[in-house]
């Protein structure tokens, strides 16, 4: 079966700093894996990568098989890869409906279908549609982040990409947006996420990558990396 998401051989560099070293990684139909590493081991320079917002020096992306590598990021939205990332994922100055408007530009021409993902989103976000006109600046930490996941339903992604989503949030309020992942994930979504803590990793994705100075040091079950001492340790101390 085609690999929803896959990347072969990814180079990259910030000018002359080069920190990306051959990374391949593949996710599976309806899976999540665990994109976990040190500080400044590449995790989100890696996602930005796979989602159209740099351009790698060397390797593929394909999405359902087919090559992606160079597309910008406004075109990747519509052929169903999603990334969100945590901290500053909506435009705070901007009403919840805008910033829904703003998720959903890649099929503004498609009314009908605009409505059926509108109505999704609002029955399992119902707080935002409550809130319609108020500024996303004015939701919790948490229901900003699941004003951003709901671009994952406007544009039914097929992958979606998570750039730490618990950024600065208290742990119960993580708990629930998890809950919403799995969901997200539970209806086939595939899903990489990337996270600080190995735990919460644990929870969500039975695999994981480990990347460390830019290249994958670790492939396997999250389960056995949370028993390797010294992943464990370097992802402890760096995370402090
Ligand atoms: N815009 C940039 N220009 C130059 N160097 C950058 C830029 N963004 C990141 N870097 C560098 O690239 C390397 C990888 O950074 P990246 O943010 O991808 O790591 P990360 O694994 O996401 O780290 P963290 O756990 O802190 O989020 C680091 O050395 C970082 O300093
Ligand atoms: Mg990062």
């Amino acid at each position: 079966m085609t690999a929803p998401l896959s990347v072969q051989g990814i180079d990259f560099s910030y000018g002359h700093l080069q920190v990306l070293f051959g990374v391949s990684l593949h996710v599976d139909p309806c899976e999540a894996l665990g994109l976990l590493g040190t500080n400044g081991a590449g995790k989100s320079t890696l996602l930005r990568v796979v989602a159209g917002l740099e351009r790698p020096t060397a390797g593929t992306i394909t999405l359902d098989g087919r090559d992606i590598t160079g597309v910008p990021a406004e075109g990747l939205g519509a052929q169903g890869l999603v990334l969100v990332s945590g901290g500053r994922a909506v435009f705070t100055d901007m009403t919840i409906e805008e910033n829904l408007q703003m998720q959903a530009l890649a099929i503004r021409h498609q009314p009908a279908l605009l409505q059926e993902r509108r109505d999704k989103v609002l029955t399992k976000f119902p707080q935002l549609g409550r809130r319609l006109h108020q500024p996303a600046g004015r939701l919790s930490g948490g229901e900003q982040q699941q004003l951003a996941l709901a671009k994952a339903i406007l544009l039914d992604s097929r992958v979606l990409c998570i750039d730490e989503l618990s950024l600065g949030l208290a742990p119960v309020v993580v708990g629930e947006l998890m809950e919403t992942v799995r969901e997200i994930n539970d209806e086939g979504v595939a899903v990489v996420i990337v996270e600080q803590s190995l735990n919460i990793a644990a929870q969500l994705c039975q695999r994981s990558i480990f990347l460390e100075k830019g290249e994958v040091r670790f492939e396997g079950r999250t389960a056995d990396l949370l028993e390797q001492d010294d992943i464990a340790r370097a992802v402890f101390f760096g995370a402090g």
